[in-house]
């Protein structure tokens, strides 16, 4: 049996601060591996961006921009745009293939900008912050009166024929105290509510079902080696026999057409500071 006694995310090493943050909760990402497995990502955030509609010269923070590529499409409208993640591997690259934009390493659950954005934007990154109302009151500081909040988190359900297979496979296997990811995928009621009493007066909160096909050659062992990546390197020589179990578990109802599509569910919020 193994006993890991504790999710030791990558994720979650300390690091120094930069650009007004207090410290930085460093995440671990291979940022080539996330642009080629997770391309997905950014192309499917394009009603997003259009629901942000980034005027030119406004000031806008892009919060857990990972490689910058809609940091990007936001400059491109004329938008001054500052990228903030917590992984230096994805700081790194997006500085790599955006030169001339502003991106700095930052944990968005400790956000200490003040009055300076216009609006502040997020695609599928508040999900890996846990501390969802740390995360809203830095939102809320860093706004400007009249600014919005336009973002995109996996919502309540998301993926959840996968996080019950892994469960599954590892209570099956005897390894305890393990799972998924600490995720935070709330429902509309819970994140409007963390929303409001950071101050933010929510203007439309939307839960929806988007299933997600895994492009190309990606099948869930891809999608896990990209999103689960420490509990799999934990899982040592046992890695590749839970990942052929996880598989095998959400076959029937994830694998259709020659094609993994992943039970995605989105939330979608836009919030004004009042
Ligand atoms: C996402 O990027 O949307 C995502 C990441 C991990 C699990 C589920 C969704």
């Amino acid at each position: 049996m193994i006993f890991i006694k504790t999710y030791h995310c990558t994720e979650c090493a300390h690091g120094r601060s930069l650009l007004g943050m207090s410290s930085i909760t460093e995440q671990s990402w291979n940022a080539s591996h996330y642009d080629r497995a997770g391309a997905f990502v950014p192309k499917l955030a394009a009603d997003l961006l259009e629901l942000l509609a980034p005027q030119p010269g406004e000031q806008v923070l892009d919060l857990g921009c990972g490689t910058g590529d809609l940091t990007r499409q936001i400059a491109d409208r004329g938008a001054l745009v500052v990228g903030v993640d917590a992984s230096s591997e994805m700081v790194g690259e997006a500085r790599r293939k955006h030169p001339g934009l502003d991106f700095s390493l930052g944990d968005g659950q400790e956000l200490r900008f003040d009055g300076e954005f216009t609006a502040v934007f997020s695609n599928a990154a508040l999900h890996w912050m846990p501390r969802a109302d740390a995360v809203a009151e830095g939102v809320a500081r860093a706004l400007r009166s009249r600014g919005r909040f336009v973002a995109e988190l996996g919502g309540a359900r998301c993926v959840q024929t996968v996080r019950h297979a892994l469960r599954d496979e590892l209570l099956e296997r005897g390894i305890e105290g393990y799972g998924a990811p600490p995720w935070f995928f709330p429902t509309v009621p819970q994140y409007a509510r963390i929303l409001d009493e950071a101050g933010l007066f929510v203007r439309t909160a939307l839960w929806f079902e988007r299933p997600t096909r895994l492009e190309g050659s990606a099948g869930l062992a891809t999608w896990l080696e990209l999103f689960c990546l420490p509990l799999l390197q934990a899982l040592g020589d046992r890695r590749a026999e839970v990942v052929a179990g996880v598989e095998r578990r959400c076959r029937a109802q994830l694998y259709r057409d020659g094609s993994w599509w992943l039970d995605y569910t989105r939330l979608r919020v836009e919030a004004v500071k009042p």
